[in-house]
């Protein structure tokens, strides 16, 4: 047996009891002693779950990680944790990210893992198994499952998501019938993969590209391509590479790649559930991030890539036109150049040779989807600790807005009466929701993107300002305020917030305000009843006592920071 060098040496290279039993229920699995004489631990963490149908090729992708870890000289090790499928989970994942960082976390600092492979593709998967593995600060790579391949609809292509929204309206307003409806439904989703739209998933992955824990790539090789398997097996190559050389996590999401991945975001048009994502991250490794940073860092860069929801193309094309290396290389003189990657190379040597092959979907700076990609963060009365929009997403006129709220107390009160003939509302009003943030829901879901009234949308209005502390899905699109602290569960001004008030959006400035009188609020606010808690008892109780707010990033207030893997006690 070599030298013991790793923490799995701890297990593996010990005399006596406390090195046989390890050993020896290992070799039950038909591993040979050299498998256990003192090669690195690569765990494979998979999200891979018929539950999660975006996840479920991770499996196979876990066998081209774990040859690449034996030939680097590895030990691949693959285990389980908690999937999350946005599709199928209720009342919304955002409830269960912080549950599966926890399992990722304790998985690892349990057992005799020296690095990690962390296999995500839906949405929370990708923010849950980074944010667990920056807890126990170990050397980490992320792959990417990759987007699916385009949906097809009669000759046009159909978006993840996005394209959703539009044929429900469509069929809501009779102008597609349910045998189309039906036929689009098996036509969108036709292979494994996380949305092909520039959605949530397709955000994280691209933004672990862009921080440097992921190969280049990662962000948009599509599932099914072989080179996805490819960058699969060389990830797997690599993590015995960092584990030789002690480089951890932390070492390469600093301060550096959080200012890169806001940059990209409004590069790309990415999801505004990148912000709470980052936000929870970044506590956990210690750096200091904030939502304010959303706004000044990403303020004027423009959207260079064409794709749903904001644009036309889809995550094939994207792809094919260069991918990220050549959005990131169009802003290379905004970026910093000398972040290191889990490639060994520098960010600024990983695109310095990115060639663009379609200026269609990746905009030149001159030819720029939208001039103003970022984050906006608002702040005012009605949001005292922030609230965000997508410009990419909003429409031009609606975002310097005065208007008459239309209030709903929470997700069923909407759902039961925005169709509703007699509601009073009309395309100046501004939808607000109630009761939908973290605690509120609570898991503060995505419905921060209110389907409009049928009435209005036979009209042919589009788009109204909307105004909530719910999420929205990447895949959405609208004049949609989010994310809108604090959450009105707790108190916030959104509570107080009543049909008729006058709402004054103002991104120029930067403000979402209630044009209401202070002494009125403050009647309002002494008058307040706070909702009931959903959950009395289990996982609901803890999520709601130790939830943070959206500025926060959502994640539970114990969990901030990280506790590395110290050698825990031997029980036998
Ligand atoms: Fe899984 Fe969109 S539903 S990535």
């Amino acid at each position: 047996m070599t030298e013991p060098k790793h923490r799995s040496a701890e297990w593996f290279a010990r005399e006596g009891k406390y090195g046989f039993i390890p050993r020896s229920w290992m070799k039950s699995q038909g591993f040979s002693p050299d498998m256990l004489d003192g090669r690195p631990v690569i765990g494979i963490c998979n999200t891979w779950s018929e539950l999660t149908s975006c996840n479920r090729h991770l499996r196979d992708l876990a066998e081209h990680v774990r040859r690449g870890v034996l030939m680097a000289g590895g030990f691949p090790l693959e285990f389980p944790v908690t999937s999350m499928g946005e599709p199928l989970m209720r009342p919304t994942t955002m409830m269960f990210r912080n549950l599966v960082a926890m399992d990722v976390e304790e998985t690892i600092r349990a057992n005799p893992i020296d690095g990690v492979v962390l296999l995500a593709g839906c949405d929370k998967t990708t923010p849950a198994l980074l944010m667990g593995a920056a807890s126990c600060d170990v050397p980490t790579i992320l792959v990417s499952g990759g987007p699916m391949l385009n949906g097809r609809f009669r000759g046009a292509d159909l978006g993840s998501g996005t394209d959703v929204f539009r044929l429900d309206e469509d069929y809501r307003t009779g102008k597609l019938s349910k045998a189309d409806l039906d036929d689009a439904e098996a036509a969108m989703s036709r292979s494994a993969g996380s949305c092909m739209t520039m959605g949530t998933a397709s955000t994280m992955a691209a933004i672990a590209e862009a921080m440097g824990i992921a190969l280049p790539m990662n962000g948009s090789i599509p599932a099914p391509d072989s080179r996805r398997s490819v960058l699969a097996e060389q990830s797997g190559q690599r993590i015995v590479e960092l584990v030789n050389a002690g480089t951890t996590i932390s070492q390469i999401l600093t301060r550096q790649a959080f200012e890169n991945a806001v940059k990209v975001t409004g590069a790309i048009g990415g999801s505004t559930n990148a912000v709470v994502h980052l936000l929870a991250l970044a506590g956990r490794l210690g750096v200091d991030f904030t939502l304010e940073d959303w706004d000044h860092l990403g303020r004027d860069v423009p959207c260079l890539v064409d794709l749903k929801p904001a644009g036309r193309f889809l995550m094939e094309e994207f792809f094919h036109a260069g991918g990220l290396p050549v959005v990131m290389r169009r802003i290379a003189d905004r970026l910093n150049l000398d972040a290191p990657t889990v490639g060994g190379m520098t960010i600024g040597a990983v695109i310095a040779d990115a060639i663009c092959y379609d200026d269609e979907v990746i905009r030149r700076l001159d030819r720029a989807l939208t001039p103003e990609g970022g984050i906006m963060v608002l702040t005012g009365n009605l949001a005292p600790n922030g609230a965000i929009i997508k410009p990419s997403a909003a429409s031009p006129r609606l975002m310097q807005h005065r208007g008459k709220a239309v209030v709903f107390k929470d997700a069923a009160d909407l759902h039961a009466r925005i169709d509703d003939p007699d509601l009073e509302v009309d395309a100046d009003s501004v939808l607000v929701l109630q009761n939908a943030g973290p605690v509120g829901y609570p898991g503060m879901p995505e419905v921060g993107s209110m389907a409009l009234p049928k009435k209005l949308l036979k009209l042919g209005v589009t788009d109204m300002v909307r105004v909530s502390d719910a999420r929205m899905s990447g895949t959405a699109f609208g004049t949609v305020v989010l994310h809108v602290a604090p959450e009105s569960a707790i108190g916030g001004p959104l509570a107080l917030v009543r049909t008729g008030d006058i709402v004054v959006l103002d991104c120029e400035a930067r403000r979402l305000d209630l044009d209401v009188d202070a002494a009125e609020l403050d009647r309002r606010r002494a008058a307040l009843v706070l909702p009931e808690p959903a959950y009395d008892r289990g996982y609901g109780k803890l999520f709601i006592d130790h939830v943070t707010q959206a500025d926060k990033g959502a994640d539970f207030d114990f969990l901030a920071g990280k506790s590395g893997t110290p050698p825990s006690k031997v029980s036998f």
